[in-house]
């Protein structure tokens, strides 16, 4: 069983072996009877430590991936919050994409610089950039690619040797991508992050969150926990920090993954059309997708995803007050934050997803537009924007 579409819709789906159901239940317990103390069946013990429903997304996850371990978390942040503890130390330095999710910036900005990391913001589309910024201390580079919500694209596998070769770790947040159209671990990243709240959960429904890690990756055996090895620590950390999802949210999430390739193909096709469209249209000034050829990452997008995405932004060339009007006329386009779903979403970034970046370094244009592009008919999307841009 190697196949994408089979992992997804049977990595950690055995059929229930006291009744054979074809789907995983939704365990709503937080405990477990014991035989005798410590007489653990099948190792579940409480709830946060472990769960069969959170278990079998974890199990699905890993394989979409290509890693040997998934953790699943309560939302995308306590994800990223959960890794960063675990991998690294105060006093640490660590690279962010200048143009990150606003909310990872704020988490680094104003959570873990409190703890003692250092986040430096660079262009990591620009690896001279990257490379100039790396200091002695540097120990994470914390990648995005595609990016939230500019559609930056950053060489995964090249950067991966400028972090290696420092003794850093590369972090890739696959969000946008989702594992179908990229897989950060064969391109060398020691650890994949995910809001599962996006693509894989795909239907608007659930937040949550994930990691997957693969071959062993080595931390300072400096007593932290885990013993010098980055899974190790995840797994104390998972626990020891507590943002897991519960049974039903696991459940859901693992729900989604299995129709995740058929409707990533969609949402591909849908929004190069989108694309195609913009690009054409006299009221937008610039559009960012990397399935355009004049996108400046659009090369390296094409070496390391197998499709360009659902996502979609443009600036308007009437600048913020027609970025508004386009968010207030469009129909089918529900006004709203989040993506990745199948309905076609629309935002203002500078007033909604993105406010918390206003006034730093990775503020957003105020002309720009985000699209999620969902599964809807093509002509109906195409004639809900021609409609609001009009
Ligand atoms: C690229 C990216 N990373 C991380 C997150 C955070 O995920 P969550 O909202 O599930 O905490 C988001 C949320 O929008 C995102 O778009």
């Amino acid at each position: 069983m190697s196949g994408f579409e089979t992992l997804a819709i049977h990595a950690g789906s055995e059929p229930d072996a006291g009744t054979g159901s074809v789907v995983v239940p939704i365990y709503q317990t937080s405990t477990y009877k014991q035989d005798g103390v410590g007489g653990l069946r099948g190792g579940y013990e409480y709830s946060r430590s472990a769960n069969p429903t959170r278990t079998a997304l974890e199990t699905c996850l890993a394989a979409l991936e290509g890693g040997t371990r998934g953790l699943a978390f309560a939302s995308g942040l306590a994800a990223e919050d959960c890794l960063l503890h675990a991998a690294l130390q105060p006093g640490d330095h660590v690279l962010v994409p200048s143009d990150a999710y606003g909310g990872t910036y704020r988490l680094f900005a104003r959570v873990l610089t409190r703890w003692g990391l250092d986040a430096e913001p660079v262009p990591l589309g620009d690896l001279d950039a990257v490379r100039a910024a790396i200091r002695p201390a540097t120990r994470m580079i914390w990648c995005e690619t595609p990016t939230n919500p500019l559609l930056g694209i950053a060489d995964i596998a090249a950067l991966a040797t400028l972090a290696h070769e420092h003794g850093a770790l590369l972090a890739v947040d696959n969000t946008f991508a989702s594992p179908y159209l990229q897989q950060p671990l064969a391109l060398g990243a020691d650890v994949v992050m995910h809001s599962t709240t996006k693509y894989l959960g795909g239907h608007s429904d659930v937040i949550g969150g994930a990691l997957v890690v693969g071959d062993p990756v080595a931390l300072p055996a400096d007593g932290r926990p885990g013993d010098g090895d980055l899974t190790a620590a995840l797994v104390f950390h998972q626990n020891a920090m507590g943002g897991v999802p519960g049974p039903f949210d696991s459940w859901l999430v693992h729900r989604g993954a299995k129709t995740l390739a058929v409707r990533m193909d969609r949402h591909c096709a849908n929004a190069e059309r989108v694309a195609a469209m913009l690009v054409e249209h006299p009221a937008v000034a610039r559009v960012y997708y990397p399935g355009l050829p004049e996108h400046p990452g659009h090369e390296t997008a094409a070496k390391q995803m197998r499709g360009f995405g659902g996502m979609v932004s443009f600036v308007l060339r009437g600048g913020e007050e027609a970025a508004l009007q386009v968010c207030k006329r469009a129909e089918v386009f529900t006004l709203g934050e989040s993506l990745g779903g199948v309905e076609s979403l629309i935002e203002h970034p500078h007033r909604m997803t993105h406010a918390s970046v206003a006034g730093s370094q990775l503020e957003v244009p105020a002309g720009l537009v985000r699209l999620s592009v969902g599964l809807e008919s093509i002509d109906d999307l195409l004639a809900d924007l021609g409609n609001a841009l009009s």
